[in-house]
């Protein structure tokens, strides 16, 4: 194979000598890529030797072989190591200011990236953003280690070692059939869900206080309104009861607008018996004020007086779906969903399955949230369990990505029934 093995500018670059070494030595012919900044650190005789090609940094080298081009569909993969904040940013907003990230933007090749900077880089929310952001476009970015770091510091952010990095890098060249195929968004089968009826709740419900007030979450209805169009590509006749959405619904949906938890519960249990499946992606408010006051509710001119809101509980939609089902009767498939956070002693997944036999549903769809995970995002990382079975099935990517894997998992059951 050719390996485009790009270097970024930080101190681990003197590992990636290693890494040339290993490649070359696996009988790989490999192309050393560093940034100028990689060259601080490591001299280019070095890397030519090691690569025994010539080594270049800008697009304005070998220009009449249009480098960037040539390197992109030659190569059957990019190997980045050490990847820099600064590289990653760069690459994740698509700058083409050097060779190697004018390659990255050209190849159409798996793109690994091993990162390597210090632990406040790594945890900055830019670099969380950033390697989202590149894990979307389906480059590979392997976990940074827990080590020594530049100077007398350790912690997480050190580049992994080139053995290491090797060989997951060929392991994923051997899995990934390159960018624009992991890129590519993921189609359902057309006939999966042929003439089924499906029903999904999406967006997040709001409680009113007062005329003006209410108490809401922070659901965007982007994964819910994901379902909706994965299903109806799958071929199902599809009803979206839509409560507050930051995104509209798409075409070819029935859509019933909803506000409250207790108005979206009326109409799930209204339509439940029409529908061969029920997807439960709303984000419904558990605790609504136990009054609701006519006029909006003024303070007084005392500064320590405030008002204490009680609060009552809602009903549990999915809960009273499941009981409501009856023996052999639809929806044949329930589908529950758990915005988990996890905590010191049990992790999201551990949570979920407690809640998935809590609530009796079919399936569940477990979904770790957080400040930068989860909720208004465009991307997602899920996992399906299943009640009958215990099996797990993992998928991340676009919310519409990881419905087209739901549309799957649902189709099976409906199968298996
Ligand atoms: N759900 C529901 N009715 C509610 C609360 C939640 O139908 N009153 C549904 C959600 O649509 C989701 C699933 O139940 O499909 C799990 O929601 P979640 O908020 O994670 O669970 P809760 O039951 O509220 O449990 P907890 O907040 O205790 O984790």
């Amino acid at each position: 194979m050719r390996i485009v093995v790009g270097i970024g500018g930080g101190i681990a670059a003197y590992k990636a000598t290693m890494l040339l070494r290993l490649f070359s030595k696996a009988g790989h012919e490999v192309i050393a890529m560093p940034t100028a900044a990689a060259l601080e650190f490591v001299g280019k005789p070095t890397l030519e030797a090691l690569s025994s090609n010539e080594v270049s940094v800008s697009v304005f080298e070998r220009v009449p072989q249009v480098n960037h081009v040539a390197q992109a569909e030659q190569c059957d993969a990019v190997v980045i190591a050490p990847a820099t904040a600064d590289l990653m940013a760069r690459l994740a907003i698509g700058r083409a200011d050097d060779l190697l990230s004018a390659t990255v933007l050209t190849t159409h090749a798996p793109v690994i990236l091993a990162p390597a900077m210090h632990t406040q880089m790594w945890e900055h929310p830019a670099t969380v953003k950033n390697v989202e952001t590149l894990r979307s476009f389906g480059y590979h970015v392997i976990d940074p280690a827990v080590g020594r770091l530049t100077g007398p510091d350790s912690g997480v952010g050190r580049m992994p070692e080139p053995e290491d990095i090797f060989a997951q890098a060929l392991e994923i060249i051997s899995s990934d059939g390159g960018v624009l195929d992991a890129a590519a968004p993921a189609q359902p089968q057309a006939g999966d869900l042929a003439g089924r009826r499906v029903l999904v709740t999406a967006g997040g419900t709001r409680e009113p206080l007062d005329p003006v007030r209410f108490l809401g979450n922070r659901s965007s209805g982007k994964q819910g309104v994901a379902i909706a169009q994965a299903a109806v590509a799958a071929g199902a006749h599809v009803t979206l009861i839509a409560a507050h959405m930051e995104v509209e619904p798409p075409a070819d949906v029935r859509v019933i607008k909803v506000s409250t938890a207790d108005e979206l519960h009326r109409e799930v249990l209204g339509e439940l018996n029409t529908h061969d499946v029920l997807v439960m992606a709303a984000a419904v408010a558990d605790f609504k004020p136990a009054q609701f006051e006519a006029s909006k509710i003024k303070k007084t001119d005392d500064p320590h007086q405030v008002p204490t809101i009680e609060l009552v509980r809602n009903p549990d939609i999915l809960k009273d779906a499941v009981a409501q089902r009856g023996t052999g009767s639809l929806p044949a498939t329930i589908v529950g969903f758990a915005a988990e956070t996890g905590d010191a002693t049990t992790s999201a997944l551990e949570f979920g399955r407690a809640k998935l036999q809590r609530k009796g549903c079919d399936l569940l769809v477990v979904n770790e949230v957080g400040e930068t995970k989860g909720f208004g995002q465009d991307t997602n990382e899920i996992f399906i369990l299943n009640r009958r079975t215990d099996d797990v099935v993992n998928a991340s990517g676009s919310k519409y990505d990881v419905a087209v894997t739901l549309m799957r998992s649902i189709a099976q059951q409906l199968n298996n029934n």
